[in-house]
This record gives structure tokens, C-alpha cells and sequence, in this order.
């Protein structure tokens, strides 16, 4: 099948049977390397990605749900301003940068903070719950997360809201 959709701000077209991966897409037909293939069973998060607005495991994301949607990986949200206040948001946070386990913490933290401009703490948790990473206390993400909000509150209003 013909599958159209958006990915890190560009239409693009590929042709792919209906139930090939996303993960395998973004792979194998574009070089997209930051989503890892890990679980493979939505389990771990290695693979999210951004799509329709939420954080999501690109290795459940059939082909034929592909069509027609917008996607964010890292390659291409690491391009923004957002990216940037996210990572001082960790580094202040002392988030340990992991190769596993980084990439969705990014993706997630933005997704949130897409639907929540300044979320609570149940919401910052929640938003992280596809990650698994039992090595982070919950307490830095939530801390990075409210680092990362009043930067960008600062970028947008140039103070902390
Ligand atoms: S590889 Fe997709 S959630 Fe683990
Ligand atoms: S799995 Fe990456 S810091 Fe825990």
C-alpha cells in the first residue's frame, strides 16, 4: 500500500505492506536510528516516538495507522528550541544521559508538555510511564520536568509563570 503522512514536519510518501512496524519504517526506509528497537512489545519505550501529539512505541504502530498522521522522532526534534530547554531541563536534574532510555524521555517530556503547560506531579509520572527505567528516581523527572517549564515559560513570556 501507498502510505502518506508527515514525519518531523515533511510529507513524505513510502510504499509498505499494511503491517510493517513503524519502527522498521523509520529504520529502514528513512535511516532514522534514534528509536531502538528494544522489547518490541510496548513494553520498554526504547522505540518512542511522537505521533498525533502523543508519545507513543513505534514498535505497536502498524503501517496502515501510519497513513495520514504526523510523526516526531528525535532527529527531527532535536532541531527546536524546545529540545534544547528539555535537555538543560535533565541536565540541571542530573538525569543520566543513557543510550536506552533517553531518547523517550525526551519525546515524553515534550508530548507532555504539549497537553499540559505546567503539569502536576501525577501528570509528570504518568506521562513518563512508557519508559521503563527502574534507575531514575521518579523525583529528577519531575524536577527536570518543572525546570523545563519555567525556562520555557521564560522563553515565551521572559519570566517564570
Ligand atoms: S521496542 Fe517498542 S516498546 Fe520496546
Ligand atoms: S534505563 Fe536508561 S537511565 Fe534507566
Amino acid at each position: 500500500m501507498t502510505i502518506s503522512f508527515i514525519l518531523n514536519g515533511e510529507d513524505v510518501v513510502i510504499r509498505s505492506e499494511a503491517n510493517v512496524r513503524l519502527i522498521d519504517i523509520l529504520r529502514g526506509s528513512f535511516g532514522l536510528l534514534g528509536a531502538k528497537s528494544g522489547c518490541l512489545t510496548g513494553k520498554c519505550g526504547a522505540c518512542t516516538v511522537i505521533f498525533n501529539g502523543r508519545a507513543s512505541p513505534a514498535c505497536l504502530i502498524p503501517a496502515f495507522r501510519v497513513r495520514g498522521s504526523e510523526i516526531i522522532t528525535i532527529e527531527g526534534f532535536s532541531q527546536t528550541n524546545e529540545y534544547h530547554e528539555i535537555m538543560l531541563g535533565f541536565a540541571e536534574a542530573q538525569l543520566e544521559n543513557c543510550g536506552y532510555c533517553t531518547t523517550g524521555k525526551i519525546l515524553c517530556a515534550e508530548a507532555l508538555l504539549e497537553r499540559h503547560n505546567r503539569p502536576s506531579r501525577e501528570e509528570i509520572l504518568a506521562g513518563f510511564s512508557g519508559i521503563k527505567c527502574r534507575c531514575t528516581d521518579p523525583e529528577k523527572l519531575v524536577e527536570a520536568v518543572n525546570i523545563t517549564v519555567d525556562l520555557r515559560q521564560r522563553r515565551h513570556y521572559g519570566r517564570s509563570a
